[in-house]
């Protein structure tokens, strides 16, 4: 069933980058997503303090899980909202996730995504737990401040790993592109040469696990967009990344491209640029118009490393 009416909803509060054809959103709507740089915190929101809220949800069980019941928190009890899915990405779970934490519904079929519409009751049931299964925690096994729905939340990536232990003792200043929760800047400042580092993405938790991972007056905290926030990088000595390269759980080989150059942007000439990526990524068409050499470094259970000098 196709829910026309959903063009109507007053959608003031919003989680997630929605699209046109899927909901109608204002212009001046209050975003709330971590991935979008500037936006507010649903984790800081007040109590029962929304009149509204439209979420789309993240398609991995327990950050959603923690974003419903975040955003149920937020409202105030009899305030509508709206929560949707891609269909294959959470949304068929959408339901489910909301029944248990005692909200009743209207569900409708729209453009792929299951959307929900009903209003916060009294009473929710199991929130907290969510909201504790969601949250900021110390891991053991990578040794860091982490939290579900960063990137590889709860392991080292075998991609940053490799790096990591490839990567020689840098110097000057530099930056780390995409830094996650700061597993390679870590390594880049057991360098005693290393005057400065930039660490920038464009996921606040990521952010603030990386402020308490890192704790090197060396370092320089950023969120943002690399894209677009990076630009006032310039004449570094190094960069150091492990590029993404999806966008909404979509494979988005133009997001690593435009880190690479990004990086070439940075770097001053004879800077270098050390990059760990996933052996099926063609960076190397990327690198080479942009850089003077570039260099396979090391290559391993689906993983490379590359150097490329500006
Ligand atoms: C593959 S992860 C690498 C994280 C970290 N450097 C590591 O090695 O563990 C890529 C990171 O880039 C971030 N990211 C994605 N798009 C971005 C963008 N446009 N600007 C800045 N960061 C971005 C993601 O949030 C993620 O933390």
């Amino acid at each position: 069933m196709d829910g026309g009416f959903l063009n109507d909803v007053a959608v003031s509060n919003i989680y997630g980058r929605i699209t046109e054809d899927v909901l109608a959103i204002p212009a001046k709507s209050r975003q709330f997503s971590p991935l979008v740089p500037g936006s507010v915190s649903l984790d800081e929101q007040e109590p029962a303090s929304l009149d509204t809220i439209t979420v789309l949800a993240p398609a991995a069980t327990v950050e959603r899980r923690a974003v419903l019941a975040l955003a149920l928190r937020a409202l105030r009890p009899g305030a509508p909202y709206t929560m949707l899915a891609p269909k294959d990405k959470g949304g068929s779970r959408l339901g489910a996730d909301l029944r248990a934490f005692g909200c009743g519904f209207d569900e409708v079929g729209r453009r792929h995504h299951r959307v929900c519409t009903g209003i916060r009751p009294a009473a929710l049931t199991g929130i907290e737990e969510a909201i504790a299964m969601g949250a900021s925690r110390w891991i053991e096994a990578i040794g860091a401040w982490s939290r579900p729905g960063v990137f590889s939340w709860d392991r080292l990536d075998p991609g940053s790993a490799l790096l990591t232990h490839h990567l020689p003792g840098l110097a000057g200043r530099g930056a780390d592109l995409g830094c996650g929760i700061g597993v390679l800047a870590r390594a880049v400042l057991a360098s005693p040469k290393v005057s400065e580092i930039t660490l920038i993405d464009v996921d606040r938790r990521a952010v603030e696990a990386t402020r308490r991972n890192v704790e090197d007056p060396r370092a320089v905290f950023r969120w943002g967009d690399v894209r677009r926030d990076g630009a006032g990088l310039t004449g570094l000595d190094f960069v150091v990344m492990n590029p993404p390269f999806h966008d909404g759980g979509t494979e988005d080989r133009s997001l690593g491209q435009g880190f690479i150059e990004r990086a070439a942007q940075a770097l001053r000439p004879g800077g270098r640029c050390w990059l760990t990526a996933n052996r099926h990524l063609p960076y190397e068409g990327v690198l080479k118009p942009l850089f003077r050499t570039v260099q396979p470094v090391a290559d391993a259970a689906g993983y490379k490393v590359i150097s490329a000098q500006k």
